[in-house]
């Protein structure tokens, strides 16, 4: 018989909701008509369109001409950072001068190569704030990277790694008093993709101009995400072609996908604090049990300023690769970082900005949980975790001994 698979992966994706799956269902080929089309199927077509925006509205305590869909938070990153460059240059008070923007060193690779390119262009100059020891980034060294050629500050919400939550409201309120007493306003943006299913996304309390998410990450399906950008927020678009998005995002709307991330939203919204609360119980329970029947085995990021579904281990002297592999076998699907970056050798950069050395960061792993994770599923992989680690680590130290 097939092994049970157990996946445990869901900040790399997330299986698309039954009732999402429903709701998208008419749009691929009973009501499949273009929402630019003037006739009664481009009418169907752009109502629904225009429904899931007024609910993503909703969820983002904003109106919904504030909300342009893309096609995921890569995009989004990439049009609230570029957009919002190109923007600047168009403006003659700008002449002669180069935008800085600040960041932080564990953005996800879609922020920070946006703001490399932006760099190796020329067009931008970029600060790069590494976070503390528990992967939490400080006003305080945001306030320093402040020049007055600063546009933006782009700090995601929730690190896709080790699940730090990052002061987003406390930053927002510190952007507002900073800009009170500037001439070029700062704008605030941030990557809410891993942040949606659980935290408090009100971008009124948040204090952001620009705010991306992502559909897959939220029960809904890949291919579809959305830009918050707040009233009265310039941004030059990237991408040239018609005029949809009120000429922000050029390219035919993906009818299906975008009423699936409103309805996935919808559900969000309705089931997130009971979710919260059982993900985060049973998450807490993995760490314990890990921690504590597991040698040298320690907690990446902050153990309390982290989002309930996120626990990221390091072992020492023992491989995640090898242990991701291990587990793979036993039907079981874990990461050792971003999904990205999973095909690269190099160690995680958000773990190395937290302080690990080369050999520590590439001993972790990341265990991510999702609405219908179970304790005894939880049970099996701390049990397997345990029986692999101790025959992984014997076989390094047989290795080690026959070179001795
Ligand atoms: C924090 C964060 N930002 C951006 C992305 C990219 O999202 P998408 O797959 O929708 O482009 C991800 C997904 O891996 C993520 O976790």
């Amino acid at each position: 018989m097939p092994k049970k698979r157990i996946y445990l992966d869901y900040a790399a994706t997330t299986p698309v909701d039954k009732r999402v799956m429903k709701a998208m269902t008419p749009y691929f080929s009973e009501k499949f008509g273009n929402p630019s089309s003037v006739h009664i199927f481009g009418q169907e077509a752009s109502k629904a369109v225009e429904k899931a925006r007024e609910k993503i509205a909703v969820f983002f305590n904003c109106s919904p001409t504030e909300i342009i869909f893309t096609s995921g938070a890569t995009e989004s990153n990439n049009l609230a950072i570029k957009g919002a460059v190109k923007k600047f240059y168009t403006e003659p008070k700008n002449k002669g001068i180069k935008p800085r923007l600040i960041t932080d060193s564990i953005e996800h690779s879609c922020v920070l190569n946006t703001c490399r390119s932006l760099e190796k262009e020329g067009l931008a100059e970029v600060v790069y704030i590494a976070p503390n020891k528990e992967g939490i980034i400080q006003i305080k060294d945001i306030a320093a990277a402040i020049n007055e050629n600063t546009l933006l500050v782009s700090i995601m919400y929730v690190n896709n790694e080790i699940g730090t939550i990052q002061p987003i409201a406390t930053i927002g309120k510190f952007l507002e008093k900073e800009n009170a007493n500037r001439k070029r306003k700062i704008l605030f943006h941030t990557d809410a993709t891993q942040a949606v299913n659980y935290l408090d996304c009100d971008v009124e309390k948040l204090g952001v101009d620009l705010l991306s998410l992502s559909g897959h990450k939220i029960y809904g399906p890949k291919g579809v995400g959305a830009l918050y950008v707040k009233k009265g927020t310039l941004l030059t678009r990237i991408q040239d072609g018609g005029e949809q998005e009120r000429k922000m995002r050029a390219g035919t709307h993906n009818v299906p996908a975008i009423v699936g991330l409103g309805k996935a939203l919808e559900l969000v919204m309705k089931e997130k604090s009971k979710i919260a609360i059982k993900t985060e119980k049973l998450r807490d329970y993995l760490i314990a049990r890990v921690l504590k029947e597991i040698p040298q085995s320690y907690l990446n990021g902050s153990a309390k300023k982290r989002i309930p579904n996120n626990a990221n281990f390091r072992f020492d002297n023992v491989e995640g690769e090898g242990l991701l592999l291990s587990l793979d076998l036993e039907g079981i699907a874990v990461s050792t970082g971003s999904a990205c970056a999973s095909r690269s050798l190099e160690p995680s950069h958000v773990l190395l900005a937290l302080g690990l050395k080369h050999e520590q960061a590439h001993g972790s792993l990341r265990l991510t949980l999702g609405k219908t994770t179970t304790r005894k599923e939880i049970d099996l992989v701390v049990n397997k975790l345990k029986v692999i680690i101790e025959r992984l680590r014997k076989i390094s130290g047989d290795v080690l001994k026959s070179f001795q």
